[in-house]
Parts: structure tokens; C-alpha cells; sequence
């Protein structure tokens, strides 16, 4: 403002300085501003060249000048000098802070010539005004507070104090403006002031005017377009901080269980996510799934196995495809849902075979042990004998069983039992399995030799020889082995003197 001001000082000093120069050089000086109505008085002649009003008509005075046009025309009654033509300083005098109309005046009889000069004073008919309509600020969002932007320079076509004095922003949350004014005239700067934030405001409009100093100002104004530059501040964030997914065990390889949705807020690359399963954790987990990178589906790589593991924790990585990439995390829990695909097992513990026939009920016989690799439902069994056989099953404890003698045993009549034992899952459709026990009867010597007939008559004729046979007869032994093995003899019920055995014998095999 005071170099402004001190401008105009010397420009008026100046002024002064010429017009005393020229008036001792018998010129005179007008001034006019610009655009005043055709018939404006612009000075007297007749009183400022000194010369006799009616010499003007008769000496035939006349304005004559270099000029295209008649700017000043003069009364030759009155003697006033008057404007003639539309006078625009600008036009005149394109990009020139001083404008003036050299004219003479010419009398004839005898010939003399008047230098007249006349300055033509600015009036603030222009406005500024830019050459864009719109400039466009590429602003990364890192940029500091601070940091600063030269802004387009407006033209305004007068001079002084009637040019461009300041400028002005539209009202925004990020910038001010700084009007600095110089020898070559008034300049602005873009000032940020709050950092900018791509991902709440990617382009900024801004409004710049340029106003000048006339009385009334004219003003100029454009667009200021910030298109704000994203840089890689944003993490990718998953859509849930832990998935959750159920599986069958029996999932077929190559199935998508699970689609992962990170998003992050920044763009282009920066915004370009890939996923990735984290090298760590259960250690079983490793090759069991992978994850397509750029769509994030998780996909069943091996075979599962509900009795090898019944859930797997992975851990999942999204990174962006910034130059310095950000990495976000979360947790997949994969339950593996048990699939009734095992068959109960059974196994005999002990077996106390062979059994003596004479065992009380009760007695133990085997200890049988069932398992199921199925869990939940699929592995709850049930145990039971197949056919009606005197045997019993009791369950000692959860899935432990022994198998005792239910009823009476004969090895005359059944040696050997095949008791089948079936143990069923309670999945569905149910799994079983059966196992054969053998178990041997063994004897105990419960039963009578028997003969055929309880007498045989023999006739033996006299004299007969010494060690002739007789007769013979064999006995039976349902019982076995030692059991069954017979020895005979003859009971002696005749007088002692006169035994048996004196006459006849038998072989006791
Ligand atoms: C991912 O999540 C975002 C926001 O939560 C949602 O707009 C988008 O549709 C999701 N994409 C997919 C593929 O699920
Ligand atoms: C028991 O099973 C075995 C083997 O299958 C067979 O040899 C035997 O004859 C069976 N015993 C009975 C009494 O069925």
C-alpha cells in the first residue's frame, strides 16, 4: 500500500516537472479523461494561447494532428477546445501508464503553429480479468501446512490505482491466499494451511478474485481447481476382525469355503489388495488351505479329517500394492464339521476260553473294549449280542464290556458257541461293526459210563479153552477225553470162595 502510494508521488512530480518544461517551450497541456461525452470542453484556446477570439475565424484556425481520427475539434466562435471522438486510453495507449494526444493548432496569415498536448487520465473502465478460466493444483495429500503455490496473475487494461490492487479466495477449510504487491504489480500465493485429506475431500473448487483499486472497484474472477493427490496413508481393513466358517470333514479338495473382503480407502494401487495366508500358527493348518490372492476365497487344498484336527485358526494378510505397502490382519476359525465315516471298532481285551460247562452265570468270559474315531453323535455306540446264546453283555464302564455266561452250559450239548457281538454309532445313517468271540465249552466228567443194556446173557459152552473171547461190550461216556476214557472190570458179587475172576476175565481196556 505505501509503495503504491510513493509510486504515485513520483508519477505526479514527474508530471509537474513536463508541464513546466514545455510550457517554457510555448506548449500547452490539457488533460481529459477518458470516455467523456463527445462536446466536452477540454480548455479555452482563446484565453490559454492568448490570442484574439476573432483572429480564430478569420486566420482560419484549424486542428491538425497525426491521428486517424478527430479526436478535438475547436469552437472558432468561442474558442473552446472540445472532444470530437470516443476517446479510450486503453486502446490509445495499450499496456502504457502514461497517455497523452499531441495536437496543434494552426493559424494562417501569417502561419502559426500551437503545440497542444492533452492527457488523457485513466478512469476504471476495465475490470481485471484472467486468461484461464480455470487452473487446475495437482496437491499430494502429504503435503505440509505451510507449503506454498503461485496463483494465476490477473490483467486489468488501466493504470494506477485503477490496476489490480488484491485478491481474494472463496472461503475453504485448506487454504488461504498471500497478496504480495511488487515492481511488476500485485501477485498471490495458495498458502495450505490444514493438511489435506484425499479420502474425505478428493477435489477442492476454490473461487480466486482479482479486484482492483478504482472507485468502484471492478473485479475479475476463476476457478482454482485442487485435485488432491492420494498417497498410500490408509491401511486395507477386513470387513470382520474374525471369520467364522463350518466344513464337513468330507469337503471335496478344491472347494471355496470362505470369500475375504478387505477394502481400503485409498485409490489405484494404492487400493489394490492382495490376500495371503500368514506362514504361522497351527502348523497343520499350513498346507491344509490357500487363498486365491487377488479375490481373497479361501480353498480347501487336502483332505480334512475331524479326528485329525476339528478346527484350524488361520491367519489372514491384506496388503495394498503401494510402493511402501500396508498390511492388514485377521483371523479365519475353521471348523471341521465330523462326517459319521468310521465304523466302530471292536476289540477283545481277554478271553477266557475255554469255559467249564459248570461256570455259574455271571462267570466273565471276555472283556470286550468298543471305540469310534467319530465324534459328537457319530461316535456314541451302542453294543449288543446278535443271536440268542447264553451269554451276556454288561457294560462296565462307558465303552468297556465284559461278556459272562448267561445261562446253563452243557458241552454235551453245544461245545462251542460263536457269540457275535455288533456295536452301532448313532450317526445317520449309522455305522457297525461285529466280531466273532469262540468261545470252547470245556468238560467236566458229569456223565455215567453207560452200557447198551443193562444185562447180556451169554452161553458159554464147557470146556472151553482158556483165553477164548466170549463176548463183547462197550460202553458210553458222553463226556470227553479223560472224561470219556473207560476202564472195565467185573464186580465180584459171587461167594468169596468162589470168585469170578477164577473163571472168567475182562480186559479192562
Ligand atoms: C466388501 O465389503 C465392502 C464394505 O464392507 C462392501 O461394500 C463390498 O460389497 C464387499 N465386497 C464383497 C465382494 O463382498
Ligand atoms: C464258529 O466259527 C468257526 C469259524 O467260522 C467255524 O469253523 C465253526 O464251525 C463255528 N462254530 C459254530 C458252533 O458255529
Amino acid at each position: 500500500m505505501r509503495r503504491q502510494q510513493y509510486r504515485e508521488a513520483v508519477w505526479m512530480l514527474c508530471a509537474i516537472l513536463l508541464c513546466l518544461s514545455d510550457w517554457s517551450a510555448a506548449q500547452i497541456s490539457y488533460s481529459v479523461s477518458e470516455e467523456v461525452d463527445k462536446g466536452t470542453v477540454v480548455g479555452n484556446l482563446v484565453k490559454d494561447l492568448n490570442i484574439n477570439a476573432q483572429q480564430l475565424e478569420e486566420r482560419g484556425f484549424r486542428i491538425v494532428s497525426g491521428y486517424s481520427k478527430k479526436y478535438f475539434e475547436a469552437n472558432l466562435r468561442t474558442g473552446a477546445l472540445f472532444v470530437n471522438e470516443r476517446i479510450d486510453r486503453e486502446e490509445l495507449c495499450p499496456n502504457s501508464p502514461k497517455c497523452s494526444l499531441n495536437i496543434e493548432g494552426l493559424l494562417s496569415h501569417p502561419m502559426n503553429i500551437y503545440r497542444i498536448e492533452v492527457i488523457i487520465i485513466d478512469i476504471n473502465d476495465n475490470a481485471p480479468s484472467f486468461l484461464e478460466q480455470i487452473h487446475v493444483f495437482n496437491i499430494s495429500e502429504s503435503s505440509s501446512s505451510g507449503e506454498r503455490y503461485p496463483l494465476p496473475i490477473a490483467q486489468d487494461a488501466d493504470t494506477g490505482s485503477n490496476s489490480v490492487k488484491t485478491y481474494k479466495l472463496s472461503p475453504n477449510e485448506h487454504f488461504s491466499i498471500d497478496v504480495s504487491s511488487g515492481e511488476h504489480g500485485v501477485s498471490a500465493e495458495l498458502v495450505l494451511q490444514k493438511a489435506l485429506d484425499r479420502e474425505k475431500q478428493p477435489i477442492i473448487k476454490l473461487t480466486l478474485t482479482a479486484v482492483d483499486g478504482g472507485k468502484p472497484a471492478k473485479s475479475g474472477t476463476m476457478q482454482i481447481l485442487v485435485n488432491v493427490i492420494d498417497v498410500n496413508d490408509n491401511t486395507p481393513a477386513f470387513s470382520k476382525s474374525l471369520y467364522k466358517v463350518r466344513v464337513r470333514e468330507n469337503v471335496p479338495i478344491s472347494t471355496t469355503i470362505l470369500k475375504l473382503n478387505a477394502t481400503d480407502l485409498d485409490e489405484g494401487p494404492h487400493s489394490d489388495i492382495r490376500y495371503s495366508l500368514m506362514k504361522r500358527g497351527n502348523v497343520n493348518s499350513a498346507g491344509k488351505f490357500t487363498v486365491i490372492p487377488e479375490s481373497g476365497e479361501i480353498i480347501v487344498n487336502a483332505k480334512l479329517d475331524y479326528e485329525e484336527s476339528n478346527a484350524y485358526e488361520l491367519r489372514v494378510q491384506a496388503t495394498d500394492q503401494g510402493a511402501s505397502p500396508r498390511s492388514g490382519y485377521s483371523k479365519v476359525l475353521v471348523e471341521v464339521i465330523d462326517v459319521n465315516d468310521n465304523a466302530p471298532e471292536i476289540s477283545i481285551t481277554s478271553l477266557m476260553s475255554p469255559v467249564k460247562e459248570s461256570a455259574e452265570i455271571g462267570t466273565v468270559v471276555a472283556l470286550v473294549t468298543v471305540t469310534d474315531k467319530d465324534g459328537g453323535q457319530n461316535g456314541l455306540l451302542s453294543c449288543k449280542i446278535k443271536d440268542s446264546v447264553p451269554f451276556t453283555l454288561k457294560s462296565n464302564y462307558k465303552n468297556y464290556y465284559s461278556l459272562t455266561v448267561g445261562g446253563l452250559l452243557d458241552r454235551e450239548i453245544v461245545s462251542e458257541y460263536n457269540v457275535t457281538i455288533t456295536a452301532t454309532d448313532e450317526g445317520s445313517p449309522p455305522l457297525y461293526s461285529t466280531a466273532v468271540i469262540t468261545v470252547q465249552i470245556s468238560d467236566i466228567n458229569d456223565n455215567t459210563p453207560r452200557f447198551p443194556e443193562a444185562n447180556i446173557n451169554i452161553y458159554v459152552r464147557e470146556n472151553s479153552k482158556v483165553g477164548d473171547i466170549i463176548t463183547r461190550t462197550t460202553a458210553e461216556d458222553a463226556d470227553a477225553t479223560e472224561n470219556a476214557k473207560l476202564t472195565y472190570s467185573l464186580m465180584d458179587n459171587y461167594p468169596k470162595d468162589f470168585p469170578i475172576s477164577t473163571f472168567v476175565n475182562i480186559n479192562s481196556e
